[in-house]
């Protein structure tokens, strides 16, 4: 029986689900965009790479997938994507804010002020725009927003203190979750990502 075939026998955990993954071209991101998909999610995949967002496809998968080329840098950039994910499904459950980029082992002697700001931009400030534009319609549909964070943000590794810096701002999205209940958004939920050892495969 095809994959698809298989699929249909269980149910489907994001069946007429709507997903915005950022920055899930690769590595991480694209885990999540995988698993969604096979769950028979749509998935909104948010990221710069043209050459594998217009290559990703959900043949032979219950869901599928919506490559918009956005630079999550860029706060129009988001605003506009979160526009288009509305325009053609309507409704949104689910942010992944997953995009970050890692500068290797850095001293400051090494990193520009300007580099740090756009590490900045890239791994903490595009959460907070991308859940901003969401949040207007997570709310709605009571959809949930996942933010992955690294152990970076509680043992400060040798050599990366910028990578590190960036992600602590991710751990205080845990508090969020609390007062969020109340104030701001029922469901934020953080992923933390300690030992994991990606293969080849999943780094593609
Ligand atoms: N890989 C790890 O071992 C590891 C460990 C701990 C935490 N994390 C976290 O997981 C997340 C993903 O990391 P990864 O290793 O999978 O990254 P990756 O480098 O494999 O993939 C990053 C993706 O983001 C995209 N991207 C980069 N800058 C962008 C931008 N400005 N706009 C849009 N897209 C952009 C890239 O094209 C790529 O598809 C990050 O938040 C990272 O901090 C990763």
């Amino acid at each position: 029986m095809s994959q698809a075939g298989d699929r249909c026998l269980k149910n489907l955990r994001f069946e007429n689900k709507v997903a915005v993954v950022t920055g899930g071209c690769c590595g991480v991101g694209r885990g999540c965009v995988d698993v969604l998909v096979e769950e028979g999610g749509k998935v909104a995949v948010l990221d710069t790479n043209d050459e594998v967002g217009m290559s990703l496809t959900s043949d032979n998968l219950p869901g599928e997938i919506y490559f918009i080329h956005c630079d999550m840098n860029k706060e129009g950039d988001i605003q506009s994507a979160i526009e288009k994910v509305i325009k053609k499904y309507g409704h949104i459950d689910c942010l992944v804010n997953n995009v970050g980029t890692h500068p290797g082992r850095n001293s400051i002697d090494n990193l520009t002020v300007q580099g740090f700001r756009d590490l900045l931009d890239t791994n903490l400030v595009s959460y907070f725009a991308a859940s901003k534009y969401a949040l207007l319609y997570l709310r709605k549909t009571k959809g949930c927003i996942v933010n992955i964070g690294s152990i970076g943000s509680s043992a400060a590794a040798f050599g990366m203190p910028s990578y590190c810096a960036s992600k602590v701002g991710i751990d205080s999205y845990r508090f969020l979750d609390k007062s969020s209940k109340y104030h701001y958004h029922r469901n934020v939920g953080y992923i933390p990502i300690f030992d994991i050892v990606l293969s080849n495969d999943v780094q593609k």
